[in-house]
């Protein structure tokens, strides 16, 4: 069984999704053992505490460096034993230290069509914003590695979702969530809990 630890920073629905489909067997050979947030008033924090999760908060701001946030977020995810990071909207860029101690085994969901609309800057509603401008007609969710370039790393599962007229950025949002953020993370993590993935380069194979 592999131990998952979620990164969280806001309202926790990805969270909620994946404790969900731990509840109904979908994430086989894994367990949520642990929740981290950067933001001590994250909803998230609530989430995992109703369904029994310990949590751990961890703030970018109570380090004057950058590098000693990043050596104490890898000490507490080692202290956890982690075989699974999740970024389920962790709005905190992660440190070179951090992605060299669990190569490939970091996780993010992203809210597009990575490469579309990501890297630095393009986050939360700030994604779902820039493709409207675009006019884009399609957009969705990615789930992928973590490696040392932003929204880079080789990608898992994307799921593709239709622009309608008269979208704002939050209807999108909530569209992209409900039909593509929800279902691939749980998905991407099952298949990483059964040693489905292969890594091939900046590239993934999964195994059926
Ligand atoms: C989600 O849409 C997630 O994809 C996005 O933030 C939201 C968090 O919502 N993440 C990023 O933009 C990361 N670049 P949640 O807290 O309700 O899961």
């Amino acid at each position: 069984m592999k131990n998952i630890i979620v990164l969280v920073s806001g309202g926790g629905t990805n969270l909620q999704a994946l404790i969900d489909a731990e509840k109904s067997g979908l994430i086989k050979n894994g367990k949520i053992t642990c929740v981290i947030s950067s933001n001590i008033k994250a909803y998230a924090l609530e989430r995992a505490k109703n369904n029994g999760i310990s949590t751990e908060v961890i703030r970018r701001g109570d380090f004057s460096e950058f590098s000693d946030y990043d050596k104490a977020l890898t000490e507490l995810l080692k202290s956890k034993k982690a075989d699974l990071i999740v970024l389920a909207g962790f709005m905190t860029i992660l440190g070179k230290e951090v992605i060299s101690a669990f190569k490939n085994r970091i996780i993010n969901i992203h809210p597009a069509l990575i490469p579309s609309f990501c890297g630095e800057g393009f986050y939360g509603l700030k994604v779902h914003e820039k493709a409207l401008e675009k006019g884009v007609k399609l957009t969705g969710a990615t789930a992928h590695f973590v490696t040392e370039v932003c929204d880079g790393g080789p990608i898992i599962i994307q799921k593709a979702v239709e622009v309608k007229n008269g979208d704002t950025p939050e209807i999108l949002q909530k569209r992209v969530m409900e039909q593509a953020e929800w279902k691939i993370l749980p998905k991407a993590v099952s298949l990483f809990c059964e040693d489905k993935i292969k890594v091939v380069g900046n590239t993934t194979e999964i195994i059926d």
